[in-house]
């Protein structure tokens, strides 16, 4: 008998980003050389303090279960690392400890998302968001902030988006896939409007917060006032500047209410993160940054290596991201031509797909992130990657008539 499935399950599809890297493992095992540019999180290992700090945690059979909301010790090392980066404070009741950031999302949503509920989400978007309020039983709403105005937010276009049934608005900066970071200006814009409209909580997300480039500054907008403060969950996590994707810690930092709903569903739902990896995180964030500024340094050479590589690319347009680890190409120009198989381009996809089956080069298609006509290039790969895989795609685009 065939299985049958809950009414949520067709609300959502599942991440693509995750259906490319299972795309590419599986071309790997056949045998094909694969290079693969779909990568979602930094090719470092973890540092060496944070394997150290496993280690003893282990040895000390600190395999328990915690807190729901995290241990005290990863509390206090988040309150502490809010203020001394972000110049934030927080007490131990407005931070929760999740199974990775995308876990303290999701909780966020199913506690305050019900049924006809809308979560205003800028185009392009990281693939959870609209995913996650749709399994809340919410409606995603998509404000265009395009290529065309540096994937800036559209402050105007959101406001007008905004309805009595708003429960939040997603921000993203440093961005996954647009590599753009929120100006002061347009926080200042942001700020403004939403004074006009206390009943919209903010969903910030920082987790790029560490990955930025060319003298970027980082700013939450959680520090633009106690009124936007009292109303935002700031979410971040060690995934991307540690390296610490598979321990699995992310946190949330906001409203002590907010906080509170969101430990009572951990109760029901993960219980807590895990306790090996709540400890990574504690040495993670109170070491100092030696590490991170070295990551930093590494991702920046990549991203101006593969700036430079790209440029010259006849049909594509690339401009440098500010911030993360991704380039989202303009693939436009190329939309009509013929592959030397035969087949016309017609969208985004078909260029990755191309791309996939006859260099076996692996990136995501823009209309993944809601942005068709584009596709994103992660650059957290080695040197010897970024060498082949940029030469592989300047002949994919070259062979096209
Ligand atoms: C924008 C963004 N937010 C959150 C996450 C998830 O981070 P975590 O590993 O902490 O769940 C990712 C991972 O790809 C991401 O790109």
């Amino acid at each position: 008998m065939p299985l049958s499935f809950a009414p949520l399950m067709a609300r959502f599809k599942a991440s693509e980003s995750t259906e490319a890297g299972a795309r590419a493992r599986a071309l790997r095992a056949e045998g094909h050389h694969v290079v693969d540019f779909s990568i979602g999180e930094p090719d470092f290992p973890v540092p060496a303090n944070v394997k150290e700090a496993i280690k003893q945690a282990l040895d000390g059979d600190d395999t328990h279960y915690t807190n729901t909301g995290g241990t005290l010790e990863l509390i206090d090392a988040v309150r502490a690392k809010l203020l001394r980066e972000n110049g934030l404070e927080y007490g131990r009741d407005q931070i929760i400890i999740g199974s990775g950031a995308k876990s303290v999302m999701y909780h966020a949503f199913a506690c305050t998302v019900g049924e006809g509920d809308e979560v205003i989400v800028p185009v392009p978007y990281w693939i959870s968001y609209p995913n996650q309020v749709r399994i809340a039983g919410g409606t995603p709403v998509f404000v265009e902030c395009g290529a065309d105005g540096g994937f800036q937010l559209d402050v105007a276009a959101i406001e007008a988006a905004i309805t009595p049934r708003t429960r939040w608005l997603v921000l993203n900066s440093p961005n996954n896939p647009t590599g753009a970071m929120l100006s002061d200006a347009t926080l200042a814009e942001l700020a403004e409007m939403l004074a006009r409209h206390p009943h919209v909580l903010i969903m910030s997300d920082e987790i790029y917060e560490h990955l930025r480039y060319g003298g970027a500054v980082h700013r939450s907008i959680a520090t633009l006032g106690e009124g936007i403060k009292a109303r935002t969950l700031v979410v971040n996590g060690v995934s991307k500047s540690y390296a610490m994707t598979g321990l699995r810690i992310g946190y949330g930092a906001g409203p002590a209410e907010l906080v509170k709903a969101m430990v009572k569903l951990q109760t029901q739902t993960t219980s807590c993160a895990s306790s090996l990896g709540q400890a990574g995180a504690v040495a993670a964030l109170n070491a100092s940054h030696d590490d991170v500024a070295a990551r930093r340094a590494v991702m920046a050479q990549r991203r101006d290596y593969l700036a430079q590589r790209l440029a010259g690319i006849p049909g594509l347009s690339v401009r440098a991201p500010e911030g993360s680890m991704y380039f989202f190409c303009d693939c436009r120009g190329l939309l009509g031509k013929t592959t030397p198989q035969g087949a016309r381009l017609e969208s985004d996809l078909d260029f990755v797909r191309y791309l996939l089956d006859q260099y076996k080069l692996v990136v995501i298609q823009g209309s993944a992130y809601g942005c068709p006509g584009f596709f994103r290039i992660s650059f957290a790969t080695s040197q010897e990657n970024l060498e082949e895989g940029s030469a592989r795609l300047r002949d994919a685009c070259a062979a096209l008539g």
